[in-house]
């Protein structure tokens, strides 16, 4: 009767619809070829950052970090460290004791820095870090001490020292004027000065994911990678010095920060690029830039979650239909919020629970398919990673002739410390693609502030001995 042609018409647009998400979700889906694939234009993309012909117009640049070794257990002193370009900027005193008895103290407080001083001017982003500066001195009793000082600035930038970095260009969040092209050091020397309070003597500026290779190695010699898989996505690594055809000196080793964020930029990714990446993208405060971060960072994968409820919603399969205020707004989808409705410890009603509190209304479908979609773009995101540590391991097992290669890698990132998932989908995909290298991975504990310290007790030694 009428009402089973009812019921079979609803199941079949179920059907149609279950498919038709399938489908939509299937192009985040990546063969073995595809990952192979992605590993090898990464290598590619290496080698052209560290060749001197093709270093100008490389993507991934590779930048030299002036970094030559890996800490050897004496360093010794109190050092202040900054660390910008996380989730939190932070000022810290870390105290390194050196001997029998090895030890690193620190304090250090969180502040927060506003959208408007993020993209207002450079001045007003300097004395805003100053300010924060001062106020940590304070906080310790320490303004009379002239400390030195490692600045993790985790951002591209060009060094020609330790002690020297051009910002090549903002990423992430920030926006703020008249820095790019410049030294930060020389902005943060000059910041200082204009405040007339405390004298600093800044020694380093470190790459977050420096400061996280240092930070493991000061426990672990075999670390002699860092990666960040947090709000950004970035790596280093200590590569030869006959490779780095933009340093002079072919003795030795130094680390690189490859800035690899950058890759795809030009174009050599875009057939694994879905619309919503596109979208993303062109909803950025750096179209164009950064293509590989923003399919898998933590910054970015709620935005590509965002993009793909939205275009089911407009399609009739989601939230009956209706898109609410909260799905166009951008940023809702934090890292935090993506890792709890992965969760597998939690039921669907929390799930919806979680949603509520976004302020989405939704159905127990609806909740099921969000999930689904969240499933779908991190687990991309952790493969694509992988894809690229794997071209890295590879890479250095090359470089030292091996036919097989044990490292340790160091990690830090909120991605990669709160998802579910992110971690365990990363490892096993560089395994499978790098099956002659045993990758192991060592939580950073703290590594922009420990690593920034660590970096700048090296640097003062060196210091000191060229002195003598
Ligand atoms: C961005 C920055 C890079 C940093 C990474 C992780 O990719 O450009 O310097 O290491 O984020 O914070």
């Amino acid at each position: 009767g009428k009402g089973a042609a009812m019921v079979t018409a609803v199941a079949y647009r179920l059907a149609d619809q279950t498919r038709q998400i399938a489908q939509t979700l299937a192009e985040f889906q990546l063969s073995k070829d595809q990952l192979l694939e992605i590993k090898k234009r990464m290598r590619t993309e290496i080698q052209n950052g560290l060749g001197k012909d093709t270093h100008e117009k490389a993507t991934v640049k590779m930048l030299p970090t002036f970094v030559r070794s890996t800490p050897d257990g004496s360093e010794n002193g109190d050092f202040l460290a900054l660390d910008l370009g996380g989730t939190n900027f932070r000022v810290l005193l870390v105290k390194i004791r050196s001997g029998k008895r090895r030890t690193v103290e620190m304090h250090n407080k969180i502040y927060a820095i506003p959208k408007e001083v993020m993209q207002g001017t450079g001045e007003e982003l300097f004395d805003h870090i100053v300010y924060c500066i001062s106020d940590f001195l304070d906080y310790m009793g320490m303004k009379n001490a002239r400390l030195p000082l490692g600045f993790t600035f985790s951002f591209p930038c060009k060094q020609t020292s330790l002690d020297a970095g051009i910002l090549v260009t903002w990423t992430k969040g920030f926006k703020a004027t008249d820095c790019e092209g410049e030294d930060v050091v020389e902005l943060l020397r000059e910041g200082i000065k204009r405040k007339e309070e405390f004298e600093l003597d800044v020694v380093a500026v470190v790459n977050d994911t420096v400061g996280t290779m240092m930070t493991c190695a000061y426990e672990e010699p075999t670390c002699e990678i860092g990666l960040i898989a947090g709000t950004g996505s970035n790596a280093c690594y200590m590569e030869e010095m006959r490779n780095i055809e933009t340093v002079d000196g072919d003795k030795g080793r130094m680390c690189v920060n490859m800035e690899w964020g950058a890759f795809g930029d030009n174009g050599c990714l875009d057939d694994i690029r879905t619309e919503y990446d596109r979208a993303v993208d062109e909803n950025s405060l750096n179209e164009g830039k950064q293509r590989y971060e923003k399919m898998c960072s933590g910054m970015y994968l709620g935005e590509i979650v965002r993009n793909i409820l939205i275009d089911l919603t407009k399609r009739g399969f989601l939230f009956r239909g209706q898109i609410s205020e909260t799905l166009k707004t951008r940023g809702i989808f934090e890292t935090k919020f993506l890792s709890q409705i992965e969760s597998d410890r939690l039921a669907l009603l929390q799930v919806r629970a979680i949603l509520q509190q976004l302020g989405l209304d939704s159905t127990c479908d609806d909740s099921i398919i969000v999930k689904e979609v969240c499933g779908t773009v991190s687990h991309r995101a952790a493969q694509i990673c992988g894809a690229g540590m794997a071209a890295i391991v590879d890479k250095i097992r090359e470089n030292r002739g091996l036919d097989h290669l044990d490292i340790t890698v160091g990690v830090d990132g909120t991605l990669y410390k709160l998802h579910p998932h992110f971690s365990g989908i990363m490892h096993q995909t560089v395994k499978e693609l790098a099956p002659n290298c045993d990758v192991t991975f060592l939580l950073s504990e703290d590594g922009s502030g420990k690593g920034a310290a660590l970096i700048t007790a090296v640097g003062c030694r060196q210091r000191e001995q060229e002195q003598q």
